[in-house]
């Protein structure tokens, strides 16, 4: 027990090697000690603190954290404040912070770009973008992930054809390649495609799981196929990854761009880049006679990419893949396919945006 009265200096000493929960730097580093008070006779200590956002759970966390410290070395009483340091200082260490975090989760490895498909609404194609994007990608040369996390409704698996079931090795899920494409879906984990019924929290978990759980090696560029809405699995991913970029598919129904326009406008909300818009379904083609039918209306693409101020990264046309008798796939588009074709121009795009 320590008897003395704690110093000015002392008490900055003390708190200095704390880390700030959000920046993951020192406070010295921050210059997050603010404010430090001593009343003498009381052996009351009364500090102000910075830190990079204020009233969550890693503050209360913080918080036990310095008046542990502080009733360790001498104070009976501690009064303890935080504010939000100045935005200098946040934009200085935020970008440093949230690569770290990132690539804790994928356990240290290469950092790859993420890319979310999202839209408002369900059954516009995000998964069918998704497997193609990431197609694609691959068949430029990257090495391309992807996580089917729409956890209830996985669809990936089906889309390209696996059957396989992923491996493990030292203690950690490999990946099925599918076509040089590495994925992971919730599918893999359960039996006989029976539904899942699970609550939030367990949601956000099994994401957590996806990243940490799973080898990935290397890859340039990770995708996520989002369930549709905004909902609980969208906030995890925005958590979870704060690089992430988002790619919104929506119909060329002005209404159902309106309802994708909201799956944007959080993506502008917590900082996420929005790469673009694809417009899916946006015509049919007559065989006979070429002619372009806009049987789902038109423009709700270019208009979705005026309010989200971003541009239609392509659009791609109702069509099937060609039917193969040896590679069974019902949602992969052949490369020499129209819509092939339309994915390669859309991933290049991406590319030439990513990596400028
Ligand atoms: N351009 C297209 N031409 C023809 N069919 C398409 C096209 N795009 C998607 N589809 C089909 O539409 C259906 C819905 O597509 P998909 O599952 O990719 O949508 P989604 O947005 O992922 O749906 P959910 O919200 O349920 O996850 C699928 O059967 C898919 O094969
Ligand atoms: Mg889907």
């Amino acid at each position: 027990m320590v008897t003395n009265v704690l110093s000015q200096e002392e008490v900055k000493e003390l708190l200095h090697p704390v880390k700030d929960p959000f920046l993951h730097r020192t406070l010295e580093e921050t210059d997050g000690v603010k404010e430090i008070t001593i009343k003498e006779e009381k052996k009351h200590v009364s500090v102000k603190i910075g830190i990079g956002k204020t009233n969550t759970g890693e503050q209360m966390q913080l918080q036990q954290e310095i008046v542990g410290i502080l009733k360790k070395n001498g104070a009976t009483t501690v009064g303890l404040r935080f504010e939000q340091l100045p935005d200098e200082t946040i934009e200085k260490f935020q970008p440093a912070a949230e690569a770290e975090q990132e690539k804790t989760l994928m356990g240290g490895g290469k950092q790859p770009n993420f890319i979310a498909v999202a839209s408002g609404k369900g059954g516009v194609g995000k998964s069918t973008v998704t497997v193609n994007l990431a197609m694609s990608l691959m068949r430029l040369g990257k090495k391309v992930g992807i996580i089917d996390a729409d956890i209830y409704g996985f669809s990936v698996p089906d889309m390209m054809g696996i059957e396989e079931r992923p491996a493990v090795r030292a203690e950690k899920i490999i990946p099925v390649e599918r076509f040089g494409v590495q994925v992971i879906s919730m599918g893999f984990f359960v039996e006989d495609n029976s539904p899942i019924i699970w609550r939030g929290p367990m949601l956000g978990k099994m994401l957590n799981s996806f990243f940490k759980e799973v080898e990935w090696g290397d890859l340039d560029y990770l995708l996520l196929d989002l369930p549709p809405g905004t909902g609980d699995i969208a906030m995890d991913v925005h958590e979870l990854l704060p690089t992430c970029k988002e790619l919104i598919v929506s119909t060329p129904h002005p209404t159902a761009a309106f309802v994708a326009a909201r799956a944007g406008q959080m993506a502008l909300k917590t900082d996420h880049e929005i790469l673009g818009v694809v417009e899916n379904m946006a015509y049919f083609e007559s065989k006979k006679t070429g002619e372009k039918e806009y049987v789902f209306g038109k423009g709700g693409g270019k208009k979705l990419a005026e309010v989200l101020q971003t541009q239609v990264l392509g659009q791609l046309p109702l069509q099937q893949p060609y039917e193969e008798e040896d590679e069974f796939a019902p949602s992969v588009y052949q490369q020499d396919h129209p819509i092939g074709k339309e994915y390669h121009k859309i991933a290049s795009k991406i590319v030439a945006k990513i990596e400028e």
